[in-house]
């Protein structure tokens, strides 16, 4: 490979998803291999935008190759960088982040100048804290260490001596009970997140979990939509309200992988927050797991959410992997 110096960055736009098809491969590799995350569907997803020419950010070139690129999406007056990634083949780490460090450089540059936009998020969930710190603090940005945590599902790996062991919770507070995700759950969720997160740490990182509307947005994305993997109806569960018309608790999981559930949100209302919603729900959702025939389940964590952190180690849960979230807002004036 050529220095980076030699490297030229052009707009994805000009690319078809041919060109970038073999980049993301690797990627879909690297993904399976630190995260047990099977990525082709979310790669998939970007080989149509990138083919219909809709998708912003840059592609880095190694003569005439295509070894990297990075890709933002924008909703209303906030752009999401979804995702950077350079070509590891034949070069070491270092190098592939040097080009990925130049590729963040030259979309915060593009995106801090674009006209309206006031808000740029991102989660680089695939690549370690702190990697790809530079450019981001350079831009003013604040970066967030979050956690990917992993449970080993396989019965001797379980914690015999914690409330694991214990049959599972029907009923719950509030005189609520416990019962997997159906779709009419849609409609009750977002009033769930948006209390759940008031003035949380988290929804500092996603705005979306801010407003109703934001909620519903994130909700759509989850249960909807295949990019973060494929919705798990049945792994899901809710603690709901006697008259089924509000709930008081909620965990949505998703398959990413053949045997790997994934917990994309977990929230309790403040006023049923510390009385074991929180951890039955987790439990609800991996004895169906296990009954799914899924190894392992994963979540991810804000490490400052110091009492999440806590529940998910009490239930088993162990840290596998860091990564940074970041946030940048424009100075009012
Ligand atoms: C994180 C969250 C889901 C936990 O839910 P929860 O229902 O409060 O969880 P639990 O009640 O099972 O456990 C929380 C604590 O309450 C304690 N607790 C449980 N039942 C209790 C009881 N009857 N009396 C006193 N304390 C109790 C637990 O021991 C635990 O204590 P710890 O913080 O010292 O470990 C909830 O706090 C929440 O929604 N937070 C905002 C959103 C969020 O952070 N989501 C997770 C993002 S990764």
């Amino acid at each position: 490979m050529t220095s980076a110096l030699q490297l030229e960055f052009l707009d994805l736009r000009h690319f078809s998803a041919q060109h970038l098809h073999p980049l993301l491969e690797e990627e879909s590799a690297l993904w399976s291999q630190r995260l047990h995350w099977d990525y082709r569907n979310s790669a998939s997803l970007v080989l149509q935008y990138v083919e219909s020419h809709l998708l912003s950010g840059y592609a880095a070139l190694d003569q005439g190759r295509v070894c990297g690129y990075i890709f933002c999406i924008y909703e209303n007056n906030k752009a999401v960088i979804g995702d950077v990634f350079a070509s590891r083949r034949g070069v070491d780490e270092s190098a592939a982040v040097a080009i990925e460090l130049q590729l963040i450089d030259r979309l915060l540059e593009t995106l801090q100048h674009t006209p309206n936009l006031s808000r740029v998020e991102s989660q680089l969930l695939l690549h370690s804290h702190d990697l790809h710190r530079g450019p981001f603090e350079q831009a003013g940005f604040h970066l967030y260490p979050r956690l990917f945590m992993e449970l080993d599902l396989r019965p001797p790996e379980l914690p015999q001596t914690s409330s694991a062991a214990r049959p599972l919770a029907t009923e719950g507070p509030g005189g609520g009970h416990y019962r997997p995700w159906s779709s009419s759950d849609f409609d009750l969720s977002p009033q769930v997140i948006t209390s759940a997160y008031a003035g949380h740490i988290d929804s500092e990182i996603n705005d979306q979990y801010l407003s109703q509307g934001g909620a519903q947005r994130f909700l759509h994305n989850i249960v909807r939509f295949p990019g973060c993997g494929i919705f798990e109806e049945q792994a899901s569960w809710v603690l709901a309200a006697p008259n089924n018309e509000t709930l008081f608790g909620l965990l949505l999981c998703s398959r990413v992988s053949a045997g790997v559930g994934h917990v994309t949100q977990v929230c309790v209302p403040p006023e049923f927050q510390r009385r074991g919603v929180g951890e039955n729900l987790l439990q609800h959702c991996a004895a169906s797991l296990r009954a799914g025939e899924c190894h392992a389940v994963t979540l991810t964590v804000t490490e400052q959410n110091a009492s999440a952190v806590r529940l998910y180690r009490r239930l088993g849960y162990r840290v596998q992997h860091s990564f940074d979230a970041m946030l940048w807002e424009k100075r009012p004036g």
